[in-house]
């Protein structure tokens, strides 16, 4: 791959020198309440600094994913939020929906949990990059199609000019879960969520999707929110990591300290029942 092209540091929210160290994602007291059921997301607070990885983990239903939509501004009007959340200083609940929308994409690049839901089925792969890449960046479509084709080579899928021409239908949950790391990296954002990007994945894509996460943050000093159920994998990528349960978190610390000495018995049996292998960072 051509680093050059890709991944330098970008802070588009700044409007000032970057304020050295303060956190890129700040969470705190985010409450999150849907009408008619009885999950209700509370009091999540969490930093993310710039590149760092910050592992969620939980079991499915744990609010996981309510809290990465809170951030992105997703969550439909019925649903109750409340708290604070700046991503580099800047409050994302005030936002309105065009000013949240010129945000994602841009500064917060999404890799959606269901890889079907995440595209259009009537566009090819290639449309949704040059759509997505000339929608924030000034670059001719040449351009656009090679950073493209280069980013899916990345992520493992050395057929890439096939997977330009194809239609979301065509490929597999697991290519598709690629291609959306591919685009999602593609614009260099501050900030990097991806909601179980190694879902739909066997043990070797998981690994490469992991290593162009890890590759993607460290080069352009991005922070990243890695969401998963799954211990090894954020085991492996993560510096710090917070334990979800019914919609709280229940423990937060190093990576180190919570898999070497968890203290609360959910996290003890969420390690028991997966056998981590640590410790590769990427
Ligand atoms: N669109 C929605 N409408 C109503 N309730 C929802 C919606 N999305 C999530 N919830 C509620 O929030 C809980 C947490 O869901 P989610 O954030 O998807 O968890 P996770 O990602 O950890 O699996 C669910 O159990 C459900 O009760
Ligand atoms: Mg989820």
């Amino acid at each position: 791959m051509n680093e050059a092209s890709m991944l330098m540091p970008q802070y588009a929210l700044y409007t000032g020198e970057p304020v050295k160290d303060a956190p890129i994602l700040s969470v705190s007291g985010l409450c999150i309440e849907y009408p008619n059921e009885r999950t209700k997301i509370r009091n999540i607070g969490f930093s993310i600094a710039r590149g760092e990885t910050f592992g969620l983990i939980g079991e499915s239903g744990s609010g996981k994913t309510s809290v990465c939509k809170a951030i992105l501004g997703l969550l439909k009007d019925r649903a109750l939020q409340s708290g604070s959340i700046r991503l580099c200083g800047k409050e994302l609940l005030r936002l309105s929906p065009k000013e949240q929308q010129k945000i994602n994409g841009k500064d917060i690049g999404y890799v959606m949990q269901n890889p079907h839901a995440a595209f259009d089925p009537c566009m090819k792969i290639k449309r949704h990059f040059m759509e997505t890449i000339k929608a924030h960046r000034h670059c001719s479509t040449r351009e656009a199609f090679r950073l493209g084709y280069e980013l899916l080579c990345a992520v493992g899928l050395s057929d890439a000019e096939r997977v330009m021409e194809s239609y979301p239908g065509q490929l597999s949950g697991g290519m598709l879960q690629r291609v959306m790391v591919a685009i999602a990296v593609s614009l260099r954002p501050v900030l990097l969520i991806a909601d179980e990007p190694t879902g739909a994945l066997d043990a070797g894509n998981c690994g490469i999707v992991l290593q162009l996460l890890a590759k993607a943050v460290r080069e352009t000093q991005a922070a990243l929110l890695f969401v998963s159920h799954d211990m090894n994998a954020v085991a492996n990528i993560a510096e710090c990591i917070a334990v979800m349960k019914e919609g709280e978190i229940v423990e937060t610390g190093t990576a180190e300290t919570v898999l070497k000495n968890p203290r609360h018995p959910y996290t003890a049996e969420l390690l028991s029942s997966s056998k981590v292998y640590v410790h590769v960072h990427f």
